[in-house]
């Protein structure tokens, strides 16, 4: 449909933005446990000529279909497992039915549109029609069951680079490449680890990938007799400390492994080489509560929830020496940040942008853009108005870092409508919004595709 404007939407914004979410909490007689398990609904957003549509589908993923035949919750989700007999959960072990409820980002490997979890099973979908197309397979050499929905594309190697984690008797992190010309995936480093980390993305620089290790760990028996669901498995290990690997992308090789104080994080924002350091910037935590603050019976109950963290830079010394103490790049509280990827991913950069929490706030109530040179910040708010993650757009002609707009989902609370809003990234002054004529779930990530 065809979306009302107020302002005038940039005309050189000509291409699609595409998003997944949790969007069906109940299955049947059922309710799922958490935030994250939510049935994933696409939703697309197209420009062109300075007019704007939308349109939305759920994801007819294995996972969905399932629910809808059986009546409530078919596989195991991040925090809700289905009721399952003893035969059943043990039948589970040698046989693992993960989830594809790709609800947590969209993405393109090899020129294929794929909507992502943090399970081995993308699944591809058209980008027009948003109709589901089956699973993206990597190759067998990739394997894995858990992975995640934040890859990094790697213009200069013509790839993208994400990892799985392998269980078993002996567990390994293994880092894949996914090459843009649709060639197949190639393993490119592979780590042995007794007990897992619970990484939901990892850092890139020019030459390395770094995994970054949250002491929040599991015992892979534990996972596998699924006695409970998938992250009730983990524990929190502070004294395990916060551990960085560093691996050179072409050869493989663990260049380093240095360890922090403990802390928790989503979301790397970016990471750069500077003389024989690593500079990783991260959204940290104390500890690994936000997960429990989004369990749904809370959400649903009202009780406040921060859901942002600090922007924390770390600085790790390649060649040994002292150990790390992170440094606040910004005094504001954000998440879901976002680059200008395709100037700065893997390289220094000036600007972050994310949703962001003003003091005293309740949950993600603004958009915050912080230069990380000098730590100035700006602020987009209005009253009663949830913003989502703010994906930057570059010009066609921009020259530099930044030059550009946010492009954010905003949920307007008292009006029970969503809409698309257009700020200048630079100033996070208004360009234009586009009215949806309902409220839209609330999703996690989603990429800009520009139209060749
Ligand atoms: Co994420």
């Amino acid at each position: 449909m065809q979306l009302p404007l107020r302002g005038a939407f940039p005309a050189w914004l000509t291409g699609t933005l595409l998003r997944t979410g949790p969007a069906k909490f109940d299955v049947g007689s059922t309710t799922v446990n958490h935030w994250f398990d939510g049935l994933a609904m696409l939703h697309r957003f197209s420009f062109a000529g300075g007019e704007v549509t939308y349109s939305n589908r759920f994801l007819s993923s294995d996972s969905y279909c399932e629910a809808a035949v059986k009546g409530s919750l078919a596989r195991g989700e991040f925090a809700t497992d289905p009721c399952r007999t003893l035969f059943q959960r043990v039948a589970a072990v040698f046989a693992p039915h993960l989830t594809d409820n790709c609800n947590v980002n969209v993405d393109a490997f090899g020129g294929k549109t794929v909507a992502l979890t943090e399970t081995t099973l993308p699944v591809r979908f058209d980008a027009e029609t948003l109709e589901t197309l089956g699973h993206y397979a990597a190759s067998a050499e990739v394997g894995g069951m858990v992975s995640i929905a934040h890859p990094h594309h790697d213009a200069e190697r013509g790839c993208r680079f994400s990892y799985v984690v392998d269980f078993g008797r002996r567990s390994h992190y293994r880092l894949f490449a996914i090459p843009d010309d649709g060639s197949p995936e190639r393993v490119v480093a592979e780590m042995p680890i007794d007990k897992p980390a619970y990484m939901h993305s990892f850092a890139m620089t020019e030459r390395y990938l770094v995994l970054t290790e949250f002491p929040l760990v599991v015992d892979p028996l534990r996972l596998m007799l699924g006695l409970a669901p998938f992250i009730r498995n983990y524990r929190w290990t502070p004294q395990r400390g916060l551990r960085f690997h560093v691996f050179d992308k072409d050869s493989g090789a663990l260049i380093a492994s240095r360890t922090a104080d403990a802390a928790f994080a989503f979301h790397h924002v970016n990471a750069y080489e500077e003389g024989a350091d690593v500079v990783i910037d991260v959204i940290t935590y104390e500890d690994a509560g936000i997960i429990d603050q989004l369990y749904l019976e809370r959400l649903r109950a009202g009780e406040p929830v921060n859901a942002t963290g600090r922007l924390m830079r770390y600085r790790l010394p390649l060649n040994g020496g002292d150990p790390m103490h992170p440094v606040a790049i910004a005094d504001e509280m954000l998440e879901l940040p976002r680059i200008d990827y395709e100037h700065c991913a893997g390289k220094p950069y000036r600007y972050v942008w994310g949703a962001g929490r003003r003091p005293g706030g309740d949950f993600l109530d603004s958009i915050v853009g912080v230069d990380v040179e000098s730590g100035a910040t700006r602020t987009w708010f209005a009253d009663g108005c949830f913003p989502g993650e703010p994906v930057f757009v570059a010009k066609p002609d921009a020259q530099g870092e930044g030059e550009g707009v946010l492009l954010s989902v905003v949920l307007d609370a008292r009006r029970s409508q969503s809409f698309l809003l257009v700020l200048d990234a630079q100033s996070l002054a208004e360009i234009a919004r586009a009215d949806c004529p309902h409220h839209i779930p609330f999703s996690f990530h989603g990429n800009y595709f520009p139209k060749h």
